[in-house]
């Protein structure tokens, strides 16, 4: 991005495409991490004199406007942010955008509506992607990939669109790229991974990868229950994925033969229901051992001897990667072994990098200080397969850039 901006962006109409998909409640944003991330590109582009145009997809609606998954409340965050008025389009390519873009003068910063309000952002079709991707180039001249959360995405503005104009990565790709490669090449050891998050479908593919390269795998959240499934133990009423059991089950064989050691929960903090995350009304949750789980009971939480046990497998590593929380964090009385994590992380010497936008989110939610880790990337399902060794269709549309 600096190369564009040395050859002059002065009065050129740039299109960011950034990942403002930030949580919402009731409109609110409930975590900010993802805007605060996307200003400095878009600071400097303004203050190079461009037009800046950013454009971002929020939630999942299906191709159709949808006013709860409305940009407008990250349009204003963005402003106070930038210390600037966003002018923001009420449409992606339609006439609020045109006109907006082009009322806009140099400095200035549009921001359209949710690019997943077409159906062609999205699409599996090459043809209806690519004709979207024609209506978005129409609005600018250069383009700036900087949405890494989204890099995992074969969208429109993600894939085809850098195709279509003259392109370039933004600060923020750079930045999680720079430190993921940190973590693929020469990783200083003991590297520990700890990963969470309710399903292990999601890991499968990190976790198969990761057992060429990991030291130590330690496992919490929902996903956690599949694995104590496979190693025997019953679960209770706990969320269980019954048809990865098996799957699991080989990981673990392979990570004996590996000397990889897998670091199972060996208690848990668990109730008769989930709790309720709206009135957080007091859970009462009882301490039990992963071997006698009771029938009616379900884990929320891994426990007290597990929080411990985590925290010193964390203390000699000198790599940590995390990704997913250890339980329902949201409720106050399943908040201790997320924070427990995070503690351990923070207490070790280690490089620390926290991924996914839950993970990112819990450790602001339960007031650590985010500057306090090695890095906290934008990106879950995109730094997951970025350590897959996966091709990102957004990273390899900007190579030749
Ligand atoms: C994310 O939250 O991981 C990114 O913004 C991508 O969102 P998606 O999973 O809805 O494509």
């Amino acid at each position: 991005i600096d190369e564009l901006i040395g050859e002059g962006v002065a009065g050129k109409r740039v299109f960011v495409r950034a990942d403002l998909n930030v949580p919402l409640d009731a409109g609110a944003i409930t975590d900010d991490g993802r805007i605060r991330a996307a200003v400095p590109t878009i600071r400097k582009l303004s203050e190079g004199g461009a037009r800046v145009v950013v454009a971002s997809h929020l939630g999942r609606p299906k191709g159709a406007p949808d006013p709860q998954f409305s940009l407008a409340p990250v349009a204003k965050r963005l402003g106070e942010l930038l210390g600037k008025d966003v002018a923001f389009a009420s449409d992606t390519v339609g006439d609020s955008a045109r006109s907006t873009v082009e009322a806009s003068s140099g400095g200035g910063v549009t921001l359209l509506e949710n690019l997943r309000f077409n159906a062609g952002e999205t699409s599996k079709d090459d043809a209806e992607r690519g004709a979207f991707a024609g209506e978005l180039a129409a609005l600018a001249d250069l383009y700036v990939g900087d949405g890494f959360g989204a890099v995992h995405r074969k969208h429109a503005s993600v894939y085809d669109l850098p195709a279509r104009l003259p392109h370039a990565a933004g600060g923020l790709i750079a930045t999680e790229v720079g430190v993921l490669k940190k973590l693929t090449e020469d990783v200083g050891r003991p590297y520990a991974v700890v990963l969470g998050g309710a399903k292990v479908s999601d890991k499968l593919g990190v976790i198969d990868h990761l057992l060429e390269k990991a030291d130590r795998i330690l496992i919490g959240g929902g996903m956690a229950y599949t694995f104590l499934k496979a190693q025997g133990h019953e679960v209770g009423s706990s969320l269980l994925q019954e048809d990865q059991v098996s799957v699991v089950q080989g990981y673990l064989e392979r990570a004996e033969k590996l000397g990889v050691e897998f670091v199972l929960p060996v208690d848990v903090l668990a109730a008769e229901s989930f709790p309720d995350l709206k009135t957080k009304a007091p859970a009462k949750p009882q301490t039990v051992a992963v071997d006698a789980i009771p029938a009616e009971l379900m884990g929320l939480d891994i426990g007290p001897r597990t929080r411990e046990l985590y925290a010193s497998k964390l203390a000699d590593a000198a790599t940590v990667f995390w990704n997913g929380p250890m339980g329902v964090f949201e409720h106050p009385d399943y908040a201790e072994g997320t924070s427990a994590v995070a503690r351990g992380l923070l207490d070790s010497d280690a490089f620390t990098v926290v991924g996914g936008g839950d993970s990112a989110a819990a450790v602001r939610l339960l007031g650590f200080d985010e500057n306090a880790f090695g890095h906290i990337s934008t990106g879950g399902g995109a730094s997951l397969e970025y350590l897959e060794g996966k091709t990102l269709p957004g990273l390899a549309a900007l190579e030749d850039s």
